[in-house]
């Protein structure tokens, strides 16, 4: 009976050890009802915690997960640089409860994203992934990757994404377009067209594996020094 009790606190200290190691992420993934229930619709977005990013240059977010579950996410001034900190707050540190169900309107993680229909109310489930996000099923998906990208499908570790639902149409005001995002047999592709819906392009395939950029984040961690290694983007359907 020792044995067992011995090898049993063993193995939830070593659980405890590798927790402690893991990854978390926090995840806003989007509904149309404000239960979040049903199918995921309209763009979901989500990233590391503890560590600086920027969905659109604009401005900077930095997640965190506070415990008692409950996490936190605070928005801070992009100097434009290449190298960004979290630093200044732009706007106050909003604190959510763990699979709660809150509006998403007032939070603007990309600002370069304009529904077409703006009355529409979107909700964010908020989520906490241990060791990898929760990444809706059959959506477009953008994500920003760490890692060195060594073949066999294997893009590295999620820093921060994007999802779009399938046929998910937005305003991209500065491309003066409206956009569908839409995912053909596993392709993600878009489908472009002037504001006022005329003068469309031809689908195009968006499909990205390890395309290397240069990071516009910066880790608070210390598990992830950003000057010695490979960041990337890829867009691809999940
Ligand atoms: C990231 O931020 C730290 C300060 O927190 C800074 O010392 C470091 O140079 C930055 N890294 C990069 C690549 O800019
Ligand atoms: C700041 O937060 C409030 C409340 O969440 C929101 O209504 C407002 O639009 C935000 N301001 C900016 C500049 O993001
Ligand atoms: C997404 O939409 C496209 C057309 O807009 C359709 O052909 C495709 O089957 C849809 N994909 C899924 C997974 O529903």
């Amino acid at each position: 009976m020792k044995q067992v009790i011995t090898t049993l606190s063993l193995i939830l200290l070593l659980l405890n050890i590798s927790n402690g190691y893991e990854k978390l992420y926090i995840s806003f993934t989007p509904y149309e009802s404000s239960d979040c229930l049903g199918i995921p619709s309209g763009i979901g977005y989500g990233g590391l915690i503890d560590t600086c990013f920027s969905f659109d240059n604009s401005r900077n977010w930095l997640f965190k997960y506070i415990g008692e579950d409950h996490i936190s996410f605070t928005p801070y001034e992009n100097k434009g640089g290449v190298s960004e900190l979290c630093e200044i707050e732009s706007n106050s540190t909003q604190t959510e409860v763990i699979n709660d169900c809150i509006p998403a309107n007032d939070i603007t993680f990309n600002s370069f994203y304009q529904p077409l229909y703006p009355k529409f109310e979107i909700y964010y489930h908020v989520q906490v992934g241990k060791g990898k996000p929760f990444i809706p099923e059959d959506s477009y998906v953008i994500s920003h990757n760490y890692g060195n990208c060594d073949g066999d499908g294997d893009y590295g570790d999620i820093i921060f994404y994007e999802t779009f639902s399938n046929q998910t149409q937005l305003n991209i005001p500065i491309f003066g377009s409206i956009s569908e995002f839409y995912c053909l047999d596993g392709i993600p592709m878009t489908m472009t067209c002037k504001n006022d819906g005329s003068n469309c392009f031809n689908p195009q395939n968006q499909a990205l594996v390890c395309d290397f950029v240069t990071p516009f984040f910066n880790t608070t961690g210390s598990d992830m020094s950003s000057s010695d290694s490979l960041f990337s983007i890829n867009t691809y359907c999940s």
